[in-house]
């Protein structure tokens, strides 16, 4: 096949959503379509339950070790498909906002009784400022929610999009009839029944036909032609380019669990979902089709093994062919690197693979040269753009608790950093350590990986900080800045790119400073040119 044809051939994605609202099974039952496993319950659930520490070192441990699930490919219809996993927990939001920057569209799961829920508008804030193309699935039709309106207005409100159905409910939970396709304008009934693969479906052009009360009844037939009727009045035509420049959403509704509209979904998906898409690096735009391999680093997964200490790097690959044995430049360190045994991910599986195309993924094994963005080529100097920090909850100062072991703690946590773990401050007045993390419980899992991979130990101190604010000032000699730099020393460091952070310690000296130093801006995210 060419080179154009596979490119075509591929869809990258993620699915994202708030926990529990039905990732993996929808994971699950796409995976079941691709005929990619047997049975359902295949695909691990890297959820955490409670927030015991345990449990959540658990969960550390098995995505150390189990990388399988981190992509999961599969063919259907043709198409390759790569499913890029997005843990839904709030620990692990940077880990999904850096695997968002490898995506070329998104699915939002969202579950039909609680709505928007925190965690998802914050993925969808962040695709929305990349204009990364989404389709909505609302799911769990099966049980009692909010009326279909309702949840489109929400979609609209609290996440800013502009939503077209393409797939409509006849009631819901206990009288859950099935779905109206306006897509493909043919109905799916609801049986409930899980195990059931492939639905069928009755063509239905015509909703004014009186086939209809004969199918689903008076009542349901009514209110079924009233709401397509709303919805022909109120939301636009689904138009494909709008919806590929993230201009609009097309929404599915459905029962993840019951594998009922998944396959709707699954169609649509594949025909509609854009190809590879170019990526922006520092020096110029990428296109998917030319000739010569890129690609960046966006996930690196430590081996928790301790008698196994090598990493996997994910690389996207951006353009061009990666393969196997080929040396390729490391543009950082401006070293040619060669791998041996490059993995691809197929369903739960990992394989040696001898060449991968634009949209793959491919697993490299790494001993400690690749950190989180870093950019391989056939040569050229490149550097891929964003992959952005965000300003960490909760801060702490990190101390050695072992004097022997300085050597260890230091590599140690360099490491961490690298995977993007959590991130490093060093105050610019006495070069203490400060690390900072989206949950608290990575704390513990630092000071527990410390221990058992590096044979380091560490204690924290509080360090009250409300947010970290990446500096950038309008003037770097003005004199405003210069007495910014001297009345805030007590406040400032340098993350690990070396870029300036104003550590401010409430939201009031937040604004204070801002108001005080207006030419010198203060942003929560790394990313802001
Ligand atoms: P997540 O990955 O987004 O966190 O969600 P997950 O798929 O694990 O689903 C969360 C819970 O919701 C699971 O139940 C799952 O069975 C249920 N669920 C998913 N889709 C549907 C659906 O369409 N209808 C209904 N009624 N339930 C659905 P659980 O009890 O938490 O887990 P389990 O014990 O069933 O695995």
């Amino acid at each position: 096949m060419s080179f154009e044809k596979e490119i075509l051939k591929r869809r990258t994605f993620g699915i994202i959503s708030h926990p529990d609202a039905g990732k993996t099974t929808l994971t699950e039952k796409l995976l079941l379509f691709g005929g990619a496993i047997q049975e359902a319950g295949a695909v691990k659930n890297n959820k955490i339950k409670k927030s015991a520490t345990s449990d959540f070192m658990e969960i550390e441990r098995q995505r150390g070790i189990s990388v399988a699930t981190s992509v999961l490919a599969f063919l259907y219809k043709d198409k390759k498909i790569n499913i890029l996993d997005t843990p839904g927990h709030k620990d692990f939001a940077e880990d999904t906002f850096r695997t968002l920057t490898a995506v070329d569209s998104v699915i939002v799961v969202i579950d039909v009784a609680k709505g928007v829920e925190e965690q998802t508008e914050k993925l969808v804030e962040v695709c929305r400022m990349r204009n990364i193309p989404i389709i909505v699935f609302i799911n769990k039709m099966d049980r009692e929610g909010k009326d279909a309106f309702d949840l489109l207005d929400e979609l609209e409100q609290k996440l800013g999009l502009i939503v077209t159905p393409l797939s409509f409910p006849i009631g819901m939970g206990y009288d859950f009839k099935g779905i109206y396709n306006i897509y493909e304008k043919n109905l799916n009934l609801f049986s409930g029944d899980s195990k059931k693969n492939i639905e069928d479906t009755i063509a239905f052009d015509d909703i004014e036909s009186p086939e209809l009360e004969k199918i689903i009844g008076t009542k349901a037939a009514e209110s079924l032609r009233n709401d397509l009727e709303l919805v022909h009045g109120v939301y636009p035509n689904f138009d494909k380019k709008r919806y590929l420049a993230g201009e609009q959403q097309p929404v599915f509704f459905g029962s993840a669990l019951n594998n009922f509209g998944v396959r709707e979904l699954l169609d649509c998906f594949v025909e509609i979902a854009p190809t590879p898409k170019p990526k922006m690096a520092e020096e110029r735009l990428v296109k998917a089709n030319e000739k010569d391999f890129t690609g960046f680093v966006f996930k690196i997964h430590a081996n928790m093994d301790p008698k196994h200490r090598d990493r996997l790097a994910f690389v996207k690959v951006v353009s061009g062919t990666f393969e196997r044995n080929k040396p390729y430049l490391h543009v950082r360190h401006n070293k040619n690197l060669k791998f041996s045994s490059p993995n691809a991910f197929f369903a739960e599986k990992k394989e040696i693979v001898d060449i991968s195309y634009p949209g793959d993924i491919v697993g490299l094994h790494d001993t400690g040269s690749f950190k989180i963005g870093d950019t391989l080529t056939e040569g050229e100097i490149l550097q891929y753009k964003g992959i952005p920090s965000f300003s960490p909850e909760h801060f702490r100062y990190i101390n050695n608790a072992d004097p022997m072991k300085a050597k260890q703690l230091n590599k140690g946590i360099d490491q961490l950093m690298d995977e993007g773990v959590a991130q490093l401050f060093t105050l610019e007045i006495n070069n203490r350590k400060i690390i900072g993390t989206v949950g608290a419980l990575q704390f513990e899992v630092i000071q527990y990986r410390l221990e058992h991979e590096y044979g380091a130990k560490c204690t924290y101190e509080n360090f009250p900080v409300y947010k970290a604010c990446w500096v950038d000032p309008k003037d770097k000699k003005s004199e405003e800045y210069m007495e910014f730099i001297r009345v805030k020393q007590k406040f400032l460091a340098k993350d690990k790119r070396g870029q300036l952070v104003f550590l401010a310690d409430s939201f009031f000296s937040l604004q204070m400073t801002q108001q005080k130093y207006p030419s010198v801006k203060l942003h929560f995210t790394s990313e802001f040119n």
